[in-house]
Parts: C-alpha cells; sequence; structure tokens
C-alpha cells in the first residue's frame, strides 16, 4: 500500500511541478505568493468572526445564484395548483416542493442569519478590544456600511417568497421609507418601485437584493480587507513580547491560514446543511398568499429592535412642521435607528484614549482593562434586547409606561453593574496597547547597561574571572582544550535559555540581571580563550626552543 503511494506521489510530482512553471511563466504566482502569501494571521480565536461573515457572504452569493435560476420576481396573478397567486409566490413554492432546491433555499435563509450574527460579533470583538483606535477609525466606519448593507440585503429577501408574511413585513418598510418628510415618496418609489405592493415592486427589490446590494458590498469589503492589509492586523497582548516591532505574530496565509480557512468555510457549509435540513423556516403555506387582512407578523431577531421602538412611540408624538408631518413611523423607523447608528459611527472619534494620540494602537487591550467599554457594550445590548421585548410588549401584559421605564432603565442599571464588576477585577498594572515603545525599550536597556558597574555585576566578573583561572596554569594544553570546548557549549546553552526570558520579560530588573549574565558568559569565554592562546604560545615556544640546535661550542 505504501509502496503504490510512494509511487503515485512520485509520479505526479513532475506533473505537480511542470503544472505550477506553467502558471508562473504566465501569471507570475511565485510574485504574488512573495507579495500576499507571507501575510501572517495572528492567531486568536476571536479572529475569525469576521472571516465567518465573509464565508456566510459567500454561501450566500452561491446559493443565491442557484435560486435566480427558479425564482420569479413577478407578482402578476398564475394558477397554480388550482389556485390562483402571485408568479413570485408560485416559484417559491416550486422551490420549496424540490428537495434539492428547497436544501438551497434553506441554507441560503440561515446563511444569512449566519452573516448578521458574525458581523455583530466582529463587531463587538473589535469594540471591546479597543482596536477601532488610531489608525482603524476609517475600517470602523466601512465595517458599519457593511452592516447596513447587509441588513438592507436581508430585508429584500424577507420580501421575495411573496407570502402574507413576507408581504406584511416589508409593507412595514415601505411606510417608514414612505413617512420620511419631503421626499418619502422618492424614496419609496427608488426603494420599492412605487406605492407598495405594486406592479414594479418585485422586480425592484429582487435587483436590490441580487446585483446591486451585493455587489456594492462586494467593493465596501474589497476595500475593507485591503485596508487590513495594508494597516496589517492588530495583535493579542502576548504577541508583543514575541514578535518584532511592527511585525505581526503569527501564521502566514499560505498555505495555513488558507487551510484553516477552508476547514471553517466547509464546517460552516456543514452546519447550514444540517440547520436546513432540520430547522428550515416557516413553510409558505403558514401564511399562504397575499390576502387584504394583513397576519401579525414580527421581523426577525436582527431588525425587531426597530420594530420594538415603532411599538412604543405613541402616534401624539407626531407633529407637523413646514407644510409636512413628522410621523411617529418616520421617528420610531428612521430617527432612532438613524441617531443609534450615528452613534457607532462615531465611536472612535467619542473615544477619549483615541483623542490627539500619538502612536498607534497595534495590540487588543485586556477585557478586564475596558470597564467603561464593556459597560457601554453591555448597556447597548440590554437596550436592543428591551427594544425586542417592547415588540411584544402587550403579550406581557406591560403598560406603555413599565416598558418605557424597562427600555431607559434596564440598560444603565446593567452598564452600571457590568462597570463596577469589571473596576472590581481590573489588574493593578494596566497593558498599553499602543506600538511598541522603541524609545522606551532602548532607555530600558541603556538603564540596564548603566548597571553593569553594580555590586551584582563586579561579584560576576571576579567569580567569572577565578573560574577561568582554577584549571589554567598547570593543566596539560589538550586538557584545557577539552575543557574551554565544554565551556563554549555550556556557555552557548546559557545563552539560549537566555533568549525567550529577554523576549518575554517587561521587568527592567530581570533584563540587568540577564545582562549580567551575558557579562558573565563573555568574560568567562574571553579568559578561556586567553588563557589558551597563552598556553597555546607558551608550548610553541618550548618546542621551538627544544628543535632550535644547540649553539655550538667553539
Ligand atoms: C460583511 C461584513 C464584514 C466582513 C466580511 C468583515 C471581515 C473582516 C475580516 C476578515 C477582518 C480581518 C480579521 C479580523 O480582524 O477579524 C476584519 C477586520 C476588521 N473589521 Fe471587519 N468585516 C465586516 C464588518 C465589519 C464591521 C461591521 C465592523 C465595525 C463596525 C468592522 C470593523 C473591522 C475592523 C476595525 C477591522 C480591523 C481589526 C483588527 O485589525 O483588529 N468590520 N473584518
Amino acid at each position: 500500500m505504501s509502496e503504490i503511494a510512494r509511487t503515485t506521489t512520485t509520479a505526479n510530482e513532475p506533473l505537480i511541478q511542470e503544472t505550477e512553471d506553467w502558471f508562473d511563466e504566465r501569471l507570475d504566482i511565485g510574485a504574488l505568493y512573495r507579495k500576499y502569501g507571507r501575510k501572517v494571521f495572528p492567531v486568536h480565536s476571536t479572529f475569525f468572526f469576521g472571516e465567518m461573515a465573509l464565508f456566510a457572504f459567500v454561501i450566500l452569493v452561491v446559493t443565491g445564484g442557484y435560486l435566480a435560476f427558479m425564482y420569479i420576481p413577478s407578482n402578476v396573478d398564475v394558477t397554480a395548483g388550482g389556485q390562483t397567486v402571485p408568479e413570485a409566490y408560485a416559484s417559491a413554492r416550486l422551490i420549496e416542493s424540490t428537495p434539492v432546491a428547497n436544501l438551497v433555499r434553506n441554507v441560503h435563509h440561515w446563511a444569512a442569519h449566519v452573516m448578521i450574527a458574525s458581523i455583530i460579533l466582529h463587531m463587538l470583538r473589535i469594540f471591546l478590544s479597543g482596536t477601532y483606535r488610531k489608525p482603524r477609525e476609517l475600517n470602523w466606519i466601512i465595517g458599519l456600511v457593511l452592516l447596513i448593507l447587509t441588513l438592507g440585503a436581508a430585508f429584500y429577501g424577507y420580501g421575495l417568497p411573496y407570502d402574507a408574511f413576507a408581504v406584511t413585513a416589508t409593507g412595514i418598510g415601505y411606510e417608514i421609507a414612505r413617512s420620511i418628510p419631503w421626499v418619502g415618496n422618492i424614496v419609496s418609489e427608488i426603494a420599492f418601485g412605487g406605492t407598495f405592493p405594486t406592479l414594479g415592486s418585485l422586480s425592484r427589490m429582487f435587483a436590490l437584493h441580487v446585483f446591486v446590494i451585493p455587489l456594492l458590498i462586494m467593493g465596501v469589503l474589497g476595500a475593507h480587507l485591503l485596508i487590513i492589509v495594508k494597516q496589517k492586523h492588530s495583535q493579542p497582548g502576548y504577541a508583543r513580547r514575541l514578535a518584532e516591532p511592527g511585525k505581526v505574530l503569527g501564521v502566514p496565509f499560505w498555505p495555513y491560514q488558507a487551510l484553516m480557512g477552508v476547514q471553517l468555510l466547509l464546517v460552516m457549509f456543514g452546519v447550514l446543511c444540517l440547520l436546513a435540513a432540520f430547522a428550515p423556516p416557516h413553510p409558505l403555506t403558514a401564511f399562504g398568499p397575499p390576502v387584504p387582512q394583513t397576519p401579525e407578523v414580527k421581523p426577525d431577531w436582527y431588525l425587531i429592535w426597530v420594530y420594538g421602538m415603532l411599538r412604543i412611540i405613541p402616534a401624539r408624538v407626531s407633529f407637523s412642521v413646514l407644510g409636512t408631518t413628522i410621523e411617529q413611523t418616520f421617528i420610531g423607523g428612521l430617527v432612532f435607528p438613524a441617531i443609534f447608528f450615528g452613534l457607532l459611527f462615531l465611536v472612535p472619534f467619542l473615544d477619549r484614549t483615541n483623542r490627539h494620540v500619538r502612536g498607534t494602537y497595534q495590540y487588543l487591550q485586556p477585557l478586564r482593562q475596558s470597564a467603561t467599554r464593556i459597560a457601554v457594550a453591555v448597556a447597548a445590548l440590554v437596550f436592543l434586547a428591551t427594544l425586542c421585548l417592547a415588540a411584544y410588549y402587550d403579550k406581557f401584559d406591560l403598560s406603555l409606561m413599565e416598558i418605557w421605564a424597562i427600555v431607559v432603565l434596564a440598560p444603565i442599571v446593567c452598564g452600571a453593574i457590568a462597570y463596577a464588576i469589571v473596576r472590581r477585577l481590573a489588574p493593578a498594572r494596566e497593558f498599553d496597547p499602543r506600538s511598541p515603545d522603541i524609545p522606551s525599550l532602548k532607555s530600558r536597556l541603556a538603564a540596564a547597561l548603566a548597571g553593569s558597574s553594580s555590586p551584582a555585576y563586579e561579584a560576576a566578573r571576579v567569580q567569572s574571572w577565578n573560574a577561568s583561572r582554577i584549571f589554567a596554569p598547570d593543566t596539560d594544553i589538550a586538557e584545557q582544550g577539552d575543557y574551554a570546548l565544554d565551556n563554549v557549549v555550556m556557555s552557548l546553552h546559557q545563552l539560549g535559555g537566555l533568549a525567550p526570558i529577554v523576549r518575554q520579560t517587561d521587568d527592567p530588573e530581570q533584563l540587568i540581571e540577564v545582562l549580567e549574565q551575558l557579562e558573565r558568559v563573555r568574560i568567562g569565554l574571553g579568559d578561556w580563550n586567553q588563557s589558551l592562546i597563552d598556553s597555546i604560545q607558551a608550548e610553541e615556544a618550548s618546542e621551538r626552543a627544544a628543535a632550535s640546535p644547540e649553539p655550538l661550542d667553539s
């Protein structure tokens, strides 16, 4: 068996080499590898969230491309199965009733959830570790644009099956767009192809969902990734002790990170297939084709917070100004999310540690050191959770006053508790997540060298000198040679042991000790060397003297 494997490998090797050469001569793959293949990726589990979002997007594009072959974006009525239904609904039913197509549809559905969840986790990692700070402010902003585009794509995807659920949910979005003062009609015309649902609605939504938004995501994502290549990844704190200044510690893109990426993609695809098979979305017949009476529907988890806000803003807050009405729908559905996202966009500029900072933040800040950030994140997440609750507040027998009290107070209380806990756990010595401070490293070395006249150093010097003198004078030269060799080997061992200490320590005293040991080794080796030279010269001199002819006695 192993013989066969060996034969196969050797037989294939020239072919693989020839293929590589063929491509290399035409595309200069080697240059590509030299430029990007050696790009290093830090090893930290949270760095996979961004990649998960990327792979979920790839899966969405591939599965969406498949579905587009069967889906018909038209709400013209057709007869299917003896029922008169919109053509889009009929095509979605056809997809649902074809086993493979149904699996692909369900994978597409779950991949959208996974993409949004991964983006949120990715964003939380960046927020909590403070890596949105200089020089990454631009990528924070670009990332938020990606999140908004992804939410937009998900919203339009929601409407495409065109069952009563989809039409009602999309109708809420249409009402929000239409409520924008002065320009509502134009915006809803662009976003929904006219009054929703109308003849042009589905082709407009389909084009936005399938071409416009994915292409925008691809372009913006390209910029996001290019900036990461240019600025390099931020790194976990442990890398600071081990990495060369200005270099990233981790695994190279080719082949290690690429292989891990492929594994992650395959695992994600497998999990999505399992979810698709065992936890499918609601069947289209559950709500049926659109009917004049709107069923009670709620958006999915990633948009329900907007719906929650819409529900708890009372109609009486509407008012008229300059010939237009500022409706409750506009305040809850657009003003409020705009304020929320506006604050997110401003995060790098609101963070006072990022103002007028010299140097750049290249390391993740340890969680225990970010009490304020953790408090803000907890408060924001609890706020969003209370808004999800607000979407159902009447089901929990809560009054409007009560739900408002929860929405306002719960985030403040939870944020304060989180702050108090983290402050209590905070480490005494703070880790500075900025780039390694090279001048300060130099000054530490200078301080260590200045200590070279310390008593410890002098004692080491004397000890080393004495040790080198113990055997030197009387021992025979071959024995001295053996000792010298042993000494070199021991010194090398000692030096090897010092390397990790120097890399990892940030304690000047330990550094001084290491330098003293180095000095001891250097002096020891020098002394041995000198006494060996002395002995050899003495031996040579005595040999020369023995070899020189006796002076003739005249
Ligand atoms: C489609 C959505 C997104 C995709 C596919 C994506 C992908 C990635 C990938 C693969 C990385 C490098 C690995 C890592 O640091 O995790 C990254 C880094 C980064 N992303 Fe995203 N991202 C997306 C959305 C976002 C969002 C919503 C934000 C923030 C609001 C954001 C901000 C950043 C920043 C600041 C970095 C650099 C982080 C560092 O070096 O530590 N990204 N992104």
